[in-house]
């Protein structure tokens, strides 16, 4: 699965007073089990770009193509041009029986003119997060919520096509059993809690559960670990990359946070003003501390440290992205021995 980005344009209220171009020519490609990370100021068109990847906003040009068929979202009909369809999808379904059975993916329509793309409704190849989407849970069980949509789930007293509350606790559904071992939940000790009674870490990680129940091939993820405290981010980032690793689903990240990106990703993508102002290996883009102020961005301290000594005449090279090795890059300058920084590295 590759999920290819080509130069997309979007254009807010095109043709009135108030016109807004939030991207110009944004192209990128995004492999399995990758993970790509999105940082610009605020107004830049993150947002507007994990919208597009989602589906959630038809771009005013360029695609989203995914393994070689476009998903871009198609233009919101008027109520007309609305009829019209659904008329024209009723004398189709009339005259071919096999549209009666087509499954059809709810987010991510295709292009007019693309190949039709088979999807049962109940998997969606591309997933957002917003930022902090525990707001959004609804139901007053964990299990329910991950699995709500997935299975029919019946109110109590009413038999019929679904499963109750009490079937899902005792006989869950495959993909949500899996979902929630992939977050750290265990089924038999949060399956049947309040999702509202979660620790903040837990939520997080159950709101990444209820995308991954719908087996997802792109994860788009808003500032994922936003008010969350050290360990509860690294148990976030043990879980993203589990998924990435057995699952091999690709995770787009849109981050402020430079030092979430070192620890996540592999590539970085510079929004600047709506365009691709820089993109690399994280290491490469990360430790520009030049080129990420002149896109506005604060360089991460120890990146800034750096550029620090190197103004004053101490250029040092290295990896400087995380403490450990910033250390070993600077033990040299102030005379530590090969043989105590190889015991420190060990350590
Ligand atoms: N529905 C809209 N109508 C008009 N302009 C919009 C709309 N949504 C976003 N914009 C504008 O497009 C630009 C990019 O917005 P976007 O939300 O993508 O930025 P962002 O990089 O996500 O910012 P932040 O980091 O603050 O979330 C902004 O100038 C914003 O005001
Ligand atoms: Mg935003």
């Amino acid at each position: 699965m590759t999920l290819r980005i080509e130069q997309l344009q979007h254009t807010y209220l095109k043709g009135t007073p108030m016109q807004h171009t939030a991207l110009v020519d944004v192209s990128f490609e995004l492999a399995p089990g990758e993970c790509v990370a999105v940082v610009g100021v605020s107004g830049s068109g993150k947002s507007t770009l994990s919208r597009i990847v989602a589906g959630l906003l038809a771009p005013t040009g360029g695609k989203v193509v995914l393994d070689g068929v476009d998903v871009t979202a198609a233009k919101a009909l008027g109520a007309w041009g609305r009829r019209f369809k659904a008329l024209g999808r009723w004398l189709c379904a009339l005259l071919n029986p096999r549209h009666w059975l087509a499954g059809r993916h709810w987010t991510v329509k295709r292009g007019r003119h693309g190949p039709k793309v088979q999807t049962p409704p109940r998997l969606r190849p591309v997933m957002l997060a917003f930022q902090n989407p525990e707001d959004q849970f609804f139901t007053t069980c964990v299990m329910e919520e991950v699995a709500v949509g997935l299975v029919p789930i019946l109110p109590p007293g009413v038999s019929g096509a679904g499963m109750t509350i009490h079937e899902l606790l005792a006989a869950p559904p495959p993909d949500v059993v899996e979902a929630l071992r992939l977050v750290e939940l265990d089924p038999a000790r949060y399956g049947s809690r309040d999702p509202f009674t979660l620790s903040g870490g837990e939520q997080r990680r159950l709101a990444l559960a209820v995308l991954l129940a719908r087996r997802p091939r792109v994860l788009v993820l808003d500032e994922p670990s936003a008010g969350l405290d050290d360990p509860g981010r690294a148990r976030l980032y043990a879980c993203i990359e589990r998924v990435r690793n057995e699952q091999r689903t690709a995770v787009l990240i849109v981050s402020h946070d430079l030092e979430e990106v070192a620890a996540i990703a592999e590539r970085v993508i510079v929004l600047a003003d709506g365009r691709v102002a820089a993109a690399g290996a994280t290491g490469e883009v990360l430790l520009d501390a030049e080129l990420l102020t002149r896109a506005g961005l604060a360089a991460p301290p120890l990146v800034r440290l750096r550029a620090a000594l190197a103004a004053r005449g101490h250029v040092l090279g290295g990896d400087w992205l995380d403490v450990e090795r910033a250390a070993l890059a600077l033990a040299p300058a102030l005379g530590v021995s090969a043989a105590e920084r190889r015991d420190a590295a060990r350590a």
